[in-house]
């Protein structure tokens, strides 16, 4: 291949860390001389990085690949490749569904990527590990923001949650030391982000593998040493987990955001039984409530899983009280869905989908008025916005999120993405606040001198998704 023909193409499902792998992928092709192309057609390789945590990703991926087999009959010599879980778990059903892909690969060896595509030259080349040969963040990355970056800080599972197809994919959890995750955020910093996503199944037991004791807090208290970096979130602490230090880590720390995402995944205590949670509706609503004692105006986010196999009508209306009791900023809501490799796959009583429609419907309508009344609550008061681009709907206004997670829109003044604005909140939807510009400096006691930041490039967008 002329070097001028080598492009490519990534299309990510799923979850943030699918997202961090991605940006690995991209950046282990450019380093091999690959520039990205603006759409599947005009790549010389599409690569479809796939999530099987639900069964409609499955459905997705094997849609994309029959359109892609249309393109790639005209043009043979495009490399179609599928990483991720999905190939993870299904590599034999790939090569037979599918049999004009080219390369597959598992999550376990993203840096055997351009090795497996010079394979391909002579003949198909799918290769699945069952270990991680090389933790991905020392792989080169290719980011989609400037100024937000995705930080791994362990990979795996060692729980074993019934309806959760993750820990069969994603194998056993290993943390990465402590000194390279600083170390990787203090470069990052020096390269123009300003706001970090640690990343983990379960970030709560960060390190228990490498210390035999969660260093997560312990993280959290270098990070915010960090000069120059002004925001740190992280997805997810599993709420058994979630304890007392790493509460206080964040109401100490300055630079970690005043949001927290929890998932509870169902109210009722039969529920949670069944899907081995390992904590209670009670103990998960105590941690709930030291989270607000420490961080008061903290929001909250959770998922919420409606239909678990034998869920009856009042173990699901637990769910509804656990919700107005917990008052959640938002909330992602998923239909149970059938996964193998899960315990919960074999159970009896997997309900008809008409029923779980019908309660996710209410479980939506309900959490969009709680949404709502929980975002009134920033109405007139003044907000640290990061510009993440030009608003969807209206390109005169931009949009941007506030340390609590929350999406506001406001008035263009033509900053760049990655922009530092204030902003004073004047309306409240269930999904996003409106806003106008104020000069001056932010509340932020992070934003220290700087309200601005460099224009960076809006072709760079942060594309922000969050699960
Ligand atoms: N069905 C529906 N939702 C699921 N999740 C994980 N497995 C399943 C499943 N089998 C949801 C959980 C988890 C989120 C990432 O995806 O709520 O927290
Ligand atoms: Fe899945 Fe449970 Fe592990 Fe989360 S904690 S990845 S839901 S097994």
């Amino acid at each position: 291949m002329r070097e001028a023909e080598k492009t490519y193409f990534i299309t990510t499902y799923g979850c943030q860390m699918n997202e961090h792998d991605s940006e690995r992928l991209a950046g282990l092709l450019e380093a091999e001389g690959y520039a990205r192309a603006s759409k599947p057609a005009d790549a010389s390789v599409v690569l479809f990085n796939t999530c099987c945590i639900r069964e409609n990703a499955d459905n997705k991926l094997y849609g994309n690949l029959g359109h892609m087999k249309a393109i790639k009959d005209v043009r043979p010599d495009m490399k179609l490749v599928v990483g991720g879980c999905l190939a993870q778990k299904d590599k034999s059903a790939i090569q037979k569904r599918a049999p004009w892909v080219d390369v597959v690969l598992g999550t376990h060896n993203l840096a055997s990527l351009p090795r497996l595509l010079e394979e391909s030259k002579v003949s198909p080349a799918f290769e699945i590990l069952e270990q991680t040969e090389v933790f991905p963040s020392a792989l080169p990355s290719r980011r989609n923001s400037p100024w937000h970056a995705w930080v791994s800080i362990s990979i795996g599972c060692n729980n074993s949650c019934t309806f959760c197809i993750v820990p069969a994919v994603r194998g056993r959890e290993v943390s990465r030391r402590l000194g390279d995750i600083v170390s990787e955020v203090e470069q990052l910093v020096d390269d123009g982000v300003v706001e970090v996503t640690l990343l983990g199944q379960n970030v709560n037991s960060y390190g228990r593998d490498l210390d035999g004791t969660p260093m997560f807090a312990k993280l959290l208290r270098a990070l915010d040493r960090v000069d120059g970096l002004e925001r740190v979130r992280f997805t997810s602490p599993h709420p058994k987990d979630f304890r007392s230090d790493t509460i206080a880590a964040m109401a100490d720390c300055e630079v970690v955001c005043e949001h927290i995402h929890l998932p509870v995944q169902a109210g009722s205590d039969m529920v949670l039984k069944r899907m081995k949670r390992a904590y209670t509706r009670g103990k998960y609503l105590e941690k709930v409530a030291l989270v607000r004692k420490a961080i008061p105006d903290v929001s909250i986010s959770t998922d919420i899983i409606v239909g678990f196999p034998g869920e009856t009508e009042s173990e699901f209306a637990e769910t509804l009280t656990l919700m107005e009791e917990a008052r959640y900023d938002s909330a992602y809501t998923f239909q149970y869905s059938s996964r193998p490799m899960t315990e919960a796959a074999e159970m009896d009583g997997h309900l008809p989908k008409k029923v779980v429609q019908e309660r996710f419907e209410r479980l939506i309508r309900l959490q969009d008025d709680i949404s709502l009344e929980r975002n009134l609550r920033h109405v007139g008061t003044t907000q640290e916005v990061i510009v993440e681009g030009a608003s969807k709907r209206d390109s005169t206004r931009l949009s941007g999120r506030t340390r609590h997670n929350k999406l506001v829109h406001f008035p263009s003044d033509g900053a760049g993405d990655g922009s530092f604005r204030t902003v004073l909140i004047t309306s409240a939807h269930s999904h996003y606040l409106e806003g106008e510009l104020v000069d001056g400096r932010s509340e932020s006691p992070r934003v220290r001198q700087r309200v601005s930041l460099p224009l960076l490039s809006a072709a760079a967008a942060h594309d922000g998704a969050r699960c």
